[in-house]
């Protein structure tokens, strides 16, 4: 991707859109009560062995607050609340997987958060066991967690083993020790080569590092070095997040305001040279902001045009549905999507009292899958043939044409280019994927709170 110095302002224009990450369609904003506890147990038990399933187990705990965090967290005082979720988690988890009880393999298993090494490691054993104990999970699933390695210590790299974990995700963030001050998240280069290190002695070789990039402090040149830094330590993959500043939703991101934050040309550059570096040692990109090694299943995938969106960001996975569990986890089931309650104490409640804690979501309907294609292929690939995915849901293409009237401006801003039906982002476009995708959107509202900026 090459961004010039001198760059247009429509293009300045659509990296500020307001945008869902499409990580799922329709997106959360479509959510409603419409959804729960008994749609998401239809869907549940209508899942058949032929179905394969993905888990994903939500711990929304961390040791301390990073100013720029987005995720559904809390700082917990002690470790108290944090034993009372597991015991609820694990009832969740027996729970739904007595509704699920004919879903057929599980081929991956994710631990997202919050902090999921902020768990001891007794407890993160108990709740891989009681997956273990309800699902069908595959002997050689990929049991992925996410790791803060300023907490991560022997005891519970011990238990990240005993569960079987084989793929690790670092929050790296920026090495920048100025920058690391403005957002409260002090974490020196040798102890992320530490941790590296002592991931791969005790055999978890899968490691993928988290970068940020539009943090107060950042510029050009020092996230080129951060990235620098991190190829050394040759993570197999990269996630590339432009930070999304989203202080109506997430109050302790006004503290960031204090100093000014990067604008949209800044952030295109450093977006830019994140690329540049990361490609030059050999990453490949993948979609908008991930890079995997060329060897990498993840690239392997992305060639064949086998790429797949969840709520986690690109991913190998290909299974029917994605199940979720912990307050906030969202499911994901061919008829549609359910999240659970976000609040911690209404989420135990509803699961001790037997019920799923589903309080909200959307029925996919076949014009949401057919339309959602569209938007994955676009996400995924970097490109999408109309006619193809018409023809395959039986569908006229001369229904798209209004849709596509709107990719004039980014046509013209030279961000991607049509051929008939056949539409492919450039490669400076690529980071713009999310404005083409938000054409083929029905329900798109860009009202300025609903989403982060696109870049
Ligand atoms: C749940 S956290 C990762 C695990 C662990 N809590 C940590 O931070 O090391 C997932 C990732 O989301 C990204 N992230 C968090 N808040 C963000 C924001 N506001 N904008 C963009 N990326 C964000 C960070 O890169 C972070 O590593
Ligand atoms: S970025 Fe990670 S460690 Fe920091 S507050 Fe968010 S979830 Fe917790």
């Amino acid at each position: 991707m090459h961004i010039e110095k001198n760059i247009k302002s429509e293009i300045v224009q659509l990296a500020e859109a307001r945008l869902p990450r499409y990580t799922s369609f329709p997106t959360a904003v479509q959510f409603s009560d419409a959804v729960g506890d008994n749609m998401c147990h239809e869907w549940l038990s209508a899942l058949g062995p032929s179905d394969s399933i993905s888990l994903y187990i939500h711990v929304p705990f961390c040791e301390s607050l990073c100013w720029y965090c987005g995720c559904h967290t809390t700082v917990p005082n002690g470790y108290d609340r944090v034993a009372i979720y597991v015991n609820t988690l694990i009832t969740e988890i027996e729970t739904k997987a007595a509704a699920a009880s004919n879903a057929g393999l599980v081929q991956h298993v994710h631990f997202g958060g919050g902090t999921p090494t902020f768990l001891k490691a007794v407890d993160f054993v108990r709740i891989m066991d009681a997956l273990r104990a309800g699902f069908h999970v595959a002997s050689d699933a990929e049991i992925a967690v996410e790791i803060d390695p300023r907490t991560i210590d022997e005891s519970r790299l011990k238990g990240l083993i005993k569960a079987g974990v084989n793929r690790a995700s670092i929050g790296v963030q920026d090495f920048n020790s100025e920058v690391q001050k403005l957002v409260n998240r002090i974490q020196p280069v040798a102890l992320v080569e530490n941790c590296v290190e002592d991931l791969r002695k005790k055999g978890i070789e899968k490691i993928s590092f988290d970068l940020i990039y539009g943090l107060p402090g950042q510029n050009e040149n020092s996230v080129r070095m951060t990235a620098r830094v991190a190829v050394r330590m040759k993570p197999d993959r990269f996630s590339v997040f432009g930070y999304a500043h989203v202080p109506w939703f997430k109050s302790h991101q006004k503290i960031l305001e204090n100093s000014p934050l990067p604008d949209t040309l800044d952030r295109l550059m450093q977006a830019a040279a994140i690329t540049e570096e990361l490609t030059a040692q050999g990453y490949v990109q993948i979609g908008f902001d991930h890079f995997a090694l060329a060897d990498d299943p993840m690239t392997v995938q992305a060639e064949k045009g086998n790429l797949q969106r969840n709520f986690q960001g690109y991913t190998t996975d290909q299974a029917t549905a994605l199940i979720g569990f912990g307050a906030s986890a969202i499911s994901n089931f061919p008829q549609g999507i359910a999240q659970n309650e976000t609040h911690l104490g209404r989420y135990h409640r509803l699961v001790n009292d037997g019920q799923l804690p589903t309080v909200r979501g959307v029925k996919i309907s076949d014009e949401d899958q057919f339309i959602g294609t569209i938007i994955t292929r676009i996400m995924c690939d970097m490109q999408v043939d109309l006619h193809e995915v018409a023809t395959h849901f039986m569908r006229d293409v001369t229904d798209l044409d209004e849709a596509c009237k709107k990719l004039d401006g980014l046509e013209k801003a030279g961000l991607l280019t049509r051929s008939g039906y056949l539409i492919k982002m450039t490669d400076r476009g690529r980071p713009f994927a999310r404005n083409a995708a938000a054409c083929f959107d029905p329900y798109l509202d860009t009202g300025a709170e609903k989403h982060s900026r696109g870049i």
